[in-house]
């Protein structure tokens, strides 16, 4: 059972998930547009992975008997000016979201809600995942910044994701 300050602050954690599933798919659909399809390749698993991690939040909140609620998903504000944006962006928004874990964590250790705390332990540590991948990223355009033919090279890497 949750506290519905708890329920409510899930909900809305739901929803951020969702926006940045929404958000990859845009920075893919972008990439096919210029086109850089190694790099479309990665974002569009992102997405997906990011749809999972809504889904873990949905399934969590069924499980403790609480209500889902499916508000409206934000429009990514598209187009992006080069690659190297796109990153800086998603470099910037893992940032953002590791905050958004946090405080729902202050409030699950406020709450005394033991369960949600642990069930939020696996995204503290996805978020360290998440942070990392993205930084390494943007640090590897930034090499090539100056050399746009090489950028190719790490589309064609990036296009390897499985
Ligand atoms: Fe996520
Ligand atoms: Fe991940």
């Amino acid at each position: 059972m949750l506290k519905k300050s708890v329920e409510d602050a899930l909900n809305k954690q739901f929803n951020a998930e969702m926006y940045s599933s929404y958000l990859y798919l845009a920075m893919s659909a972008y990439f096919e547009t210029i086109p850089m399809r190694g790099f479309a390749r990665w974002m569009r698993i992102q997405a997906k992975e990011e749809l999972g991690h809504a889904m873990k939040f949905y399934d969590y909140i069924i499980e403790q008997q609480g209500s889902v609620k499916c508000a409206a998903i934000e429009a990514p504000k598209t187009p992006w000016k080069s690659a190297g944006a796109v990153f800086d962006q998603v470099y910037a928004h893992e940032q953002k979201v590791t905050g958004l874990i946090n405080s729902l964590m202050d409030l699950g250790i406020k709450e005394k809600d033991y369960a949600t705390q642990n069930f939020l332990g696996w995204f503290v540590k996805e978020q360290v995942e998440e942070e990392a991948n993205a930084s390494e990223i943007v640090a590897q355009i930034k090499m090539l910044e100056d050399r746009p033919g090489h950028l190719f090279h790490l589309d064609e890497k990036l296009g390897k994701r499985e």
